[in-house]
Order: structure tokens, then C-alpha cells, then sequence
């Protein structure tokens, strides 16, 4: 999605602006721009496609001046063109934006009549001339105060002004926004993993705010145009350098490091020697918390949908679950004995932060189940489970699923436990098989020749059904997604009991459909609904776990077994062939794996 950069240094800053921009590549976008101030003109480059072809298309080195801004853009208002690629700038002003402006009809219509001139069909071009206009009649900070009143919906912007050679102008509401400091120059980013190669020192702007950034100085302001004051934060500077290794792809390479996650998880919460669960810091009474409401987006929603089976298998709590932008317009009656879970890998997902927002204006309790904890939803939550899975590259998630529902588990087993649900022994029990997943992961990761020599009839076919029951019905959700994000086919996930009332009349001679039907409670009652699409003509992947019995599998296309573990823990070893059926029928095809079309990895805008 779409991601911002500025610099104002004492020296030329359109190299460091293009590898900014490369690392802002695996939020996915499809048209790349800069613009630099240099000897009172605005120099502006754009064109469609990715950074590599902007700087293809253009001499970049030529393009000097010591404060810039920079942005991928993936389109909402407006073809991705090289018109609509974002710097739009007028005479004096330049801007990148990211967000959308809900009330850009009205603003151009009142901004043409006023003789302004529109190039693009963006929301954004408005924001330029609405700034130009402002500032006929005002100073700098005026001008910007009066505009951001002017502007609906959301946004986060770097702006710079011909006549102000200087400075930066960056601003937020709703989308993230941060500023960074480094040594003779300041940095303006969209989220701090951008800024991170040029400083480890961040300031974030709160809704509303603005701020000014010189090389050597940066001020802040409120909504009313106030000067206001900014903590420094020092983000750890550890993190290595993270690049595909031997892997074709990243998400080849995030798919293989499951174990890793899985580990480093483990470790995290689980004290091996007393076989418990450590929550440090749980800012609640257990007894004041009654139910759960869990939300997310994609496949951090299906992460939650996962978490409700386990919450009612294993406490008494009442759990719902939700789509973020669906709880976030719904009539919700909040309760206070309601714990308000909120997952995302990225932290910066419009929707789900807006649920959280909202939550938080409601004095509810909630809780962040997130990989960046540098995030807005990290910061903003009550209380932080970080999945510790380091970056994640590739659009189409799979560690930080894998992650995600491990914390997840970790905290139903605990709140199970403490609300005494669950025996003793148990909960021991299940801690000790929880300790030996990342190896069956492991084992499961190797079925690599399978899975390949089965992928090509899923691109060829027309579409595909997954279906699953109980703990495997949100792994066929996942497991539907992911092959349509990669291969673009029509794939759809369903319980396998629902397939009467409706979808067993798309099936038809060949279609291919996987049920997952591990021998769990479920078992029997899924394979007689695979019997049902296997008489309709369906060709059948199963996939099951290992096991003495012989699986019931007459007619069945194709069948893979998992490693065999507990029912609770069977879905993440589910969850393994599935990501690279997706993973091979896209590599089949030739298709873009780590950015798939129309894709973003941070969803910052509704
Ligand atoms: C995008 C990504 C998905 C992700 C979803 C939610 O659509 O492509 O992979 O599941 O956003 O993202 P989040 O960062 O909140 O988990």
C-alpha cells in the first residue's frame, strides 16, 4: 500500500529517498515518485510500475536538492498511471499522500471555480491546491491548519513548497506517520521500518498533528495550529538485515522459517521448568474479564476465527469474533467485562486500527496480538502480545499466521487455566505437546515434491473448493486465500457440513477440492461430506494426519498426511500444505509471489 518518504539534509537526498522507497516495496504498489527542491523549482519524477523502472526511466543522479519527498502508490482514486502517480504538485507546493479524502468532489468543484488546474483523476491533487490556495491568505502553519480542517477522511502527507526550500511539511489523521533524526538531516516516514536504515530515533504523530522538518530542527503542532512538544523513542537497533537467502522468493523463505517462529514463541511464554504459561504484566483481573471479542483483517480475521475454537474448547469465556471493518460502523454494545482482541501483523491495517481507536473511546480493555510492535495498534493497545516473527516481506502471510495463532493458543490455554477450566494436568499435558510442534512443523515443511506435482491442476481448473469442520474450518479459510491471493483462481473455503445448502452445485466433473479431515471429533462427519463431492465428480486432495488406521479414502484424488499431534495443535500442521499449494500453483504460473496484483502488505487506508 501506499508509502511515504522525506528527507531534509545538508546534502543531495534523491538516493537516499529511492532506497527508502525500495524498502516501502513489500507493502505492494503499483507506481513510484519523487520530488526535490532545488534552485527555486520543484523537480517532480513519477511513472508507473516499480521503483526499479523510475529510476530505469530517469536519471536520477541529476536530480539534485537537499530536501525531498518520495512515494509508491496503490491506487484508490484513478488508474495506476504515471499522472496519477503521486508527487501532484501545483507552481509552489508538492505532495505525496497517503489515505483517502472522502469530500475531494466537493473540494475540486469549489477549488476549479477559484481557476485552479487538475492534471489527475487522484483525491489528492485537491490537497495541493487547497494548500496553494490557503496560502494566499495565510502563513505556512495557518495554511496547514486551515486545510487539514478542510480535508474528510484520512490521511498522512509530506508536503514541500517552492518557496520554503528548506522544510518538510508532514501530517497525519488516521494513517501513520513518522518522523526520524539523524545527523544534519530529519527524516518523514510512513511507518519507522523505512527510516530505520537512516536512524533508530522516532517521533510519531498522534491524529490531527502536523510538523515542520528542517535539516537541523523539528517542530510539532496540534490540530490548532499550537506548538506542542514530542517524546524521542529509540527503536532497538538489532535487527539484521533481512533478504531472501538462498530462496527464490520471500515467501518461500517465510514459509521455511515457520520452526523459527514457532520457537522463538515458545520461548517467549512458555516456562519450560515449570511447565506454565508466563503473561508478564496481564493488566486484569482474570475475574472481571467475562468475554472476548476478537478482530482483524484477512488472514489475521481467519487467525481470530481460529482463536474461537480454541477459546470455547478450552475456557468458559464467551468469544465472538469479527471483521474490522465490519465492527467498526456496527451498532456495538461495549461491555466492560469484554476484553477486545486485536490482531495484525503489520500493526498499521486502517481498519482494524479504527476498531481498536474506537474500543479505546469506549474505556474497553484491549489487547494487541501483533508482529511490529512499533505499530499504531502496538502503541495504542492496553496491553501487547507480540508474535516475534520478524519482518514478513511477502504480501500473502504465512509465519505471521502461524505466529499469530500460536499466541493466540497461548493465551486460551492460560485464561483456561487460570479460570480454572481446564485441569492442572491438562494444561500441563498440552504445554509439553506444545514444546514439540516447531519440530513437527518441521517434519510437515518437507513435503515439498507432493504438493508440486499436484499444484498445476489447481491453475488449470476453473475453480476449487477447501472445506474443512471445527478446528479446520478456519484453515480452509486460510488455505482458499491464500491460493487465490497467489495464482489468482477462484478458490473458496466452507465448512464442510454447509456444502448441501448451496455450493454442491458448483461442483462439477474434476472440479478439485481439498478437505482437510485430520482424525479429530470431526472426522467421520467430514469424510461422509468428501463423499458427497467425490460422488458429484469432485477430485479430492485429502489431507489428513498420520496414523495406524487406515484412512477411509476410497475415490480420493490425492492424499497427504501431516504429523500427528493433538487435536488443538493439528491446524498448524494443517495450515503447511496449504501455504505451498498456493506457493507452487503461482510459481507454476510465473506470477509475482511476493507482491501478487492489486495487493498490499499494510493496508493503511479503509
Ligand atoms: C493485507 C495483507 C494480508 C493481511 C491483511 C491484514 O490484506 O495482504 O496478508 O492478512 O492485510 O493485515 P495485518 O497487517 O493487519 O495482519
Amino acid at each position: 500500500m501506499c508509502g511515504i518518504i522525506g528527507i531534509s539534509s545538508h546534502k543531495s537526498v534523491s538516493g537516499n529517498i529511492i532506497s527508502s522507497l525500495k524498502k516501502l516495496e513489500y507493502r505492494g504498489y503499483d507506481s513510484a515518485g519523487l520530488a526535490t527542491l532545488y534552485n527555486g523549482e520543484i523537480n517532480e519524477v513519477k511513472s508507473k510500475g516499480r521503483v526499479d523502472e523510475l529510476e530505469q526511466n530517469f536519471n536520477l543522479k541529476d536530480l539534485k536538492g537537499n530536501v525531498g519527498i518520495g512515494h509508491v502508490r496503490w491506487a484508490t482514486h484513478g488508474i495506476p498511471n504515471s499522472v496519477n502517480a503521486h508527487p501532484h504538485s501545483s507552481e509552489n507546493v508538492s505532495i505525496v499522500h497517503n489515505g483517502i479524502i472522502e469530500n475531494s468532489t466537493i473540494l475540486k468543484k469549489f477549488l476549479i471555480n477559484k481557476g485552479h488546474k487538475f492534471k489527475s483523476q487522484t483525491d489528492t491533487e485537491v490537497i495541493v491546491h487547497l494548500i496553494t490556495e490557503n496560502l494566499k491568505e495565510l502563513e505556512l502553519e495557518g495554511a496547514i491548519t486551515k486545510t487539514l480542517k478542510q480535508l474528510h477522511g484520512s490521511f498522512a502527507l509530506g508536503i514541500v513548497f517552492k518557496d520554503l526550500p528548506d522544510l518538510i511539511v508532514g501530517a497525519r489523521r488516521g494513517s501513520p506517520l513518522a518522523v526520524g533524526y539523524g545527523p544534519n538531516e530529519n527524516y518523514l516516514g510512513s511507518d519507522s521500518y523505512a527510516l530505520k536504515s537512516m536512524t533508530n530515533k522516532i517521533s510519531y504523530l498522534e491524529d490531527g498533528e502536523f510538523c515542520i522538518i528542517k535539516k537541523d530542527h523539528v517542530s510539532f503542532f496540534n490540530d490548532e495550529g499550537k506548538k506542542i512538544n514530542k517524546k524521542i523513542l529509540e527503536l532497538s537497533s538489532n535487527e539484521k538485515v533481512y533478504d531472501k537467502g538462498d530462496f527464490k522468493h520471500f515467501m518461500a523463505k517465510e514459509i521455511e522459517e515457520q520452526p523459527i517462529t514457532l520457537k522463538t514463541g515458545i520461548k517467549e511464554y512458555v516456562d519450560s521448568i515449570n511447565e506454565d504459561i508466563n503473561i508478564i504484566n496481564f493488566p486484569w483481573n482474570i475475574n472481571d474479564i467475562k468475554s472476548i471479542t476478537l478482530v482483524g483483517c484477512g488472514t489475521a480475521y481467519h487467525s481470530c476465527l481460529m482463536a474461537k475454537y480454541w477459546f470455547e474448547e478450552l475456557t468458559s469465556l464467551d468469544v465472538n469474533i469479527d471483521i474490522a471493518s465490519e465492527f467498526r460502523y456496527r451498532k456495538n454494545r461495549f461491555k466492560s467485562e469484554n476484553l477486545y482482541i486485536f490482531v495484525s501483523q503489520s500493526g498499521e491495517t486502517a481498519d482494524t486500527y479504527a476498531a481498536l481507536d474506537l474500543c479505546k473511546k469506549n474505556n474497553m480493555k484491549t489487547c494487541a496480538v501483533v508482529n511490529v510492535i512499533e505499530s499504531s495498534i502496538a502503541r495504542d493497545a492496553n496491553f501487547v502480545l507480540p508474535i516475534h516473527c520478524g519482518p514478513e516481506i511477502g504480501v500473502a502471510s504465512t509465519k505471521a499466521f502461524l505466529g499469530q495463532i500460536l499466541i493466540l493458543y497461548i493465551l486460551s490455554l492460560k485464561l483456561g487455566y487460570l479460570k480454572k477450566d481446564i485441569k492442572t494436568e491438562d494444561y500441563k499435558k498440552k504445554i509439553k505437546e506444545l514444546k514439540n510442534l516447531p519440530k513437527l512443523v518441521e517434519q510437515t515443511l518437507l513435503i515439498d515434491n507432493e504438493i508440486q506435482a499436484i499444484s498445476s491442476t489447481f491453475n488449470e481448473a476453473k475453480g476449487s473448493m477447501f472445506l474443512g469442520r471445527g478446528f479446520s474450518f478456519p484453515i480452509a479459510l486460510e488455505g482458499a486465500l491464500k491460493l487465490k491471493e497467489l495464482s489468482y483462481v477462484h478458490a473458496e473455503g466452507y465448512p464442510a457440513g454447509e456444502m448441501k445448502h448451496g455450493p454442491l452445485a458448483l461442483i462439477e466433473e474434476g472440479m478439485p477440492v481439498v478437505v482437510l479431515a485430520p482424525r479429530d471429533n470431526y472426522y467421520k462427519k467430514t469424510i461422509s461430506n468428501m463423499q458427497e463431492v467425490i460422488a458429484r465428480g469432485a477430485r479430492v486432495l485429502l489431507i489428513t494426519n498420520k496414523s495406524k488406521d487406515e484412512v477411509f479414502s476410497e475415490n480420493v484424488w490425492e492424499k497427504i498426511e501431516v504429523e500427528n499431534t493433538n487435536d488443538d495443535l493439528l491446524p498448524f500442521l494443517l495450515t503447511i500444505p496449504l501455504q505451498k499449494l498456493a506457493y507452487y500453483s503461482a510459481l507454476k504460473m510465473g506470477y509475482d509471489i511476493d507482491k501478487p496484483r492489486n495487493l498490499a502488505k499494510s493496508v493503511t487506508v479503509e
